[in-house]
């Protein structure tokens, strides 16, 4: 073993302000609008991925979350190849197979954006492997679309592009994690077992069968795109909260448009949207923006200084059973203070049952992969055989 190469790496979970749905090629995962995110903190959710390269390796092996998959998966072979076509070709270790240890830091059953942190951390820790310094959002793009926003920290614009093969097809910082230090973000895990359609299948369907996408990519989302980025520069709050608001509604209302139409928010999911209504208006601003993704789970954007208010709202109106109650809270510290009785008394109508939300995830805007030096970090054994 004494050539081998081990590398362990994190890479961020990415929220798109502005969504990316549909794609004009399948193959390359080439989008029909561009899309903004937050990358989040690394410390609260995070892929991390183990790679070895080892010429007394046989074949490539790949452990996701603790079970041996499949390595015909396509997506994993096309970023596989893309990256060995970038490195240099005299590297050694571009002929030596590869064991590949991957988990998530968080439940991969709360629906969250998993594959898009996965196959950026993977990605990012070949990049580290076979000595790669370019820009690696491309390849990321072809594991799994969102990905490649996942390579950068703070918040992020996947381009389109206009190329036929993708080669344009990029994600570019907006700006650092510093540049809007007071935002927050809230997690809101609802209690849903049911499984919806996959993201790639759901924007397949909406390609084929919704105008309105089509409308949406061409005549919406360029002008949104330009609105937010200048929203995020000048941390206009009110701007960027509306914007990522409208677009998470008008996302979900083109999979109402898709035929058969594809559902993923639920009743538990509209309720928080119509709180968050209520509360910016009990305020006399917007004070807090949702948005949702393929999935009933709530991310709520909003400003430090109004996170223990809003928490303390949700609690009421989502009162969380009290047998979960030690795990309720994860990520960020929130001190709790007295509620506003008045704002409470507003949202007594809102009032649900215990146990709505699985759980609430406080975290913020964090950076972008980084690699793991120390050796007990590793996933992998020396000889390349899980640790867990
Ligand atoms: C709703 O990136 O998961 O989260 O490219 O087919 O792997 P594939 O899809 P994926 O789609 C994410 C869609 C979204 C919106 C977004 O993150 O922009």
């Amino acid at each position: 073993m004494n050539k081998a190469k081990i590398v362990t790496c994190q890479a961020p979970v990415n929220i798109a302000v502005i969504k990316y749905w549909g794609k004009r090629n399948d193959e390359l995962i080439l989008p029909i609008n561009d899309s903004i995110s937050a990358s989040l903190c690394l410390d609260h959710m995070c892929a991390k991925t183990t790679i070895i390269a080892s010429p007394d390796f046989k074949e490539t092996k790949f452990w996701l979350n603790g079970e041996l998959q499949p390595t015909d998966n396509r997506r994993l072979q096309n970023c596989l190849k893309e990256m060995k076509k970038r490195a240099n070709s005299n590297l050694e270790c571009l002929k030596w197979h590869l064991n590949i240890c991957s988990e998530n830091n968080f439940p991969t059953a709360a629906g969250l954006a998993s594959s898009a942190a996965g196959y950026a951390c993977l990605v990012y820790a070949l990049s580290q492997i076979y000595e790669i310094k370019t820009n690696i959002s491309s390849i990321a793009r072809i594991g799994s679309g969102s990905a490649c926003r996942s390579v950068f920290g703070g918040w992020v614009r996947w381009y389109k592009g206009e190329t036929y093969e993708g080669s344009d097809s990029v994600a570019e910082q907006v700006a650092p994690e510093t540049h809007w230090p007071e935002m927050r973000v809230l997690i809101l895990v609802v209690d849903d077992q049911k499984k919806t359609y996959s993201s790639t299948s759901g924007m397949k369907t909406s390609v084929e069968t919704s105008e309105f996408l089509q409308y949406r990519a061409a005549k919406i989302v360029p002008q949104r795109i330009e609105d937010m980025v200048d929203a995020i520069k000048n941390k206009n709050f009110q701007k960027f909260a509306q914007l990522t608001m409208q677009d998470s509604n008008q996302f979900h209302s083109v999979c109402l448009d898709t035929y058969p139409p594809c559902f993923y928010l639920n009743d538990t999911s509209r309720t928080i949207i119509e709180l968050v209504h209520h509360y910016n208006q009990f305020k006399g601003e917007i004070k807090v923006a949702y948005t949702f993704d393929a999935g009933p789970n709530a991310c709520l954007y909003l400003l430090e200084e109004n996170v223990s208010e809003v928490v303390e709202m949700i609690n009421y109106v989502f009162p969380p059973k009290p047998t979960i109650m030690s795990n309720y809270f994860k990520g960020i510290d929130i001190s709790i203070t007295t509620p506003d009785e008045k704002l409470i008394s507003s949202v007594s109508n809102f009032q649900q049952t215990e146990g709505k939300l699985k759980y609430i995830i406080y975290t913020k805007v964090g950076r972008g992969p980084r690699v793991l030096e120390k050796s007990e970090e590793h996933l992998l054994t020396e000889s390349g055989m899980p640790k867990h």
